[in-house]
């Protein structure tokens, strides 16, 4: 329902409120009656005003004070004011703040007409304003609702970029795949043959120089293999072997594979593991297989630039759908312009011979292919993240935190990255 405006009629003389008010009784509006300044200041903090009828010629405080005060409170300034008064006066002009609201006036003896006429003036400006506010309120809550939309807009087209980001990336694998498995096959059957032929060969030779080049033969021909080796588990599309497996202890295999090498490069693997983490669904020979990578790739990267370094391997359960798998070191980390680069196929920064650049491509299409996600983080020079998330199955909430350390100790068997 409309709440009706209010009229404030202030005057002395009860004959007169009377007057007032029954000159304007045509009026769609509640009078509220002061028979003095102090009355009115009192009523107007009180209550809001459409408009004030102020007689000036009033004991005590006169209306030209009592105007003056209400200019000075920010809650009553802007009530538009009538002033009513026997003479003629210019005096209202002194008035402070004047000309922060709308002031008339009228002098006695009232015309009836033109009180009417001026009080209907200042309701519809009041009308008018109280419209705009309203108008006001309903932008600024669409506003709102704007930004909102906005915000949610922002993060869908987000999504739409990784997630094109993704398939642009999987689909380059899946044509890098077809052609590597193709060329390595081919490359694979010539060199068994050259490795068999240096192997028999090297039973029979008895002159030194003859062995020291079957030798070199031998070790490059099994480099070569392990590259040709390396490029078929990344083109191969292997039939997924799922189990229910703790993803801690699929860790702790993966650390345990290379225990060896990382005592021997001095680099101190930390565990940082929640307990009671759910078991989840994955093939748990390709997880460790990503860790394995992941772990080697640090442990070379924090060899390069100094005699030892910090794994923190970190499990957590970040929601009901997901658990998270970090892997942080304090190498040298990943210059920002190849952040995007590293899970690109044949992308390295090793030397001719250290690295084919393919094991990050295999991890990420391990992760995929357990609609998980997996990326890298990097500031400069203070190390770098690689972080899985996998989706969960079976579900269990218990989130604890267990640190634990695991020094460099001896190992049953190193695996390459
Ligand atoms: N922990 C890390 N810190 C710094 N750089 C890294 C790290 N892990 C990977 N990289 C960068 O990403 C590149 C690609 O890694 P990826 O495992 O795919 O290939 P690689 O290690 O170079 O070769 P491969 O794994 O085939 O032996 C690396 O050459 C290195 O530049
Ligand atoms: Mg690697």
């Amino acid at each position: 329902m409309k709440v009706k405006p209010k009229i404030l009629i202030v005057d002395d003389k009860g004959e007169n409120l009377v007057a007032l008010e029954k000159t304007l009784a045509d009026l769609n509006v509640d009078f509220v009656r002061a028979t003095s300044g102090n009355d009115a200041l009192a009523v107007t903090l009180e209550q809001e005003f459409a408009l004030a009828l102020v007689d000036v010629q009033m004991p005590g405080m006169d209306g030209f004070e009592t105007v003056e005060l209400m200019r000075q409170d920010k809650k009553t300034r802007h009530i538009p004011i009538i002033f009513i008064s026997a003479i003629y006066t210019e005096e209202y002009h002194k008035i402070k703040g004047i000309e922060t609201g709308a002031i008339d006036f009228i002098t006695k003896p009232i015309n009836p007409k033109i009180v009417l006429g001026k009080v209907r003036i200042f309701l519809e400006l009041h009308e008018y304003k109280r419209s705009l506010e309203e108008q006001n309120k309903i932008i600024t809550a669409s506003h709102k609702e704007l930004q909102i939309a906005l915000d949610e807009l922002g993060l869908m087209h987000e999504e739409l970029v990784k997630s094109q980001e993704q398939l642009v990336q999987s689909q380059k694998l899946a044509a890098i795949g077809q052609l590597v498995s193709g060329i390595a096959h081919e490359i694979n059957n010539p060199l068994m043959a050259i490795s068999g032929n240096a192997q028999l060969l090297l039973e029979d030779a008895e002159d030194e120089d003859t062995l020291e080049s079957l030798e070199v033969i031998r070790c490059e021909t099994q480099r070569a293999t392990d590259i040709v080796q390396n490029l078929l588990a990344f083109a191969r599309s292997h039939k997924s072997d799922r189990d229910l497996v703790s993803i801690n202890e699929v860790v702790e295999n993966a650390v345990k594979l290379c225990s060896n090498k990382s005592k021997i490069d001095n680099i101190q693997i930390v565990y940082d593991f929640t307990s009671d983490m759910p078991n989840i669904n994955i093939d748990s020979l390709q997880i460790q297989q990503v860790f394995l990578n992941l772990i080697n790739n640090a442990i070379q990267a924090m060899t390069k630039t100094k005699d030892s370094g910090k794994l923190i391997i970190r499990t957590q359960q970040p929601s009901e759908e997901t658990v998270q798998i970090s892997f942080e070191d304090d190498g040298p980390g990943i210059p920002a312009e190849n952040i995007d680069r590293v899970f690109e196929p044949f992308f390295t920064t090793k030397d001719i011979g250290e690295g084919t650049g393919l094991g990050l491509s295999i991890c990420y299409g391990i992760i995929q292919s357990h609609n998980g996600k997996i990326y890298a983080e990097s500031t400069e020079s203070n190390g770098a993240t690689f972080n899985i998330e996998l989706p969960i199955i079976d579900d269990t909430s218990n989130n604890q935190s267990d640190i634990a350390v695991l020094e460099p100790a001896g190992a049953t068997q190193d695996t390459q990255g």
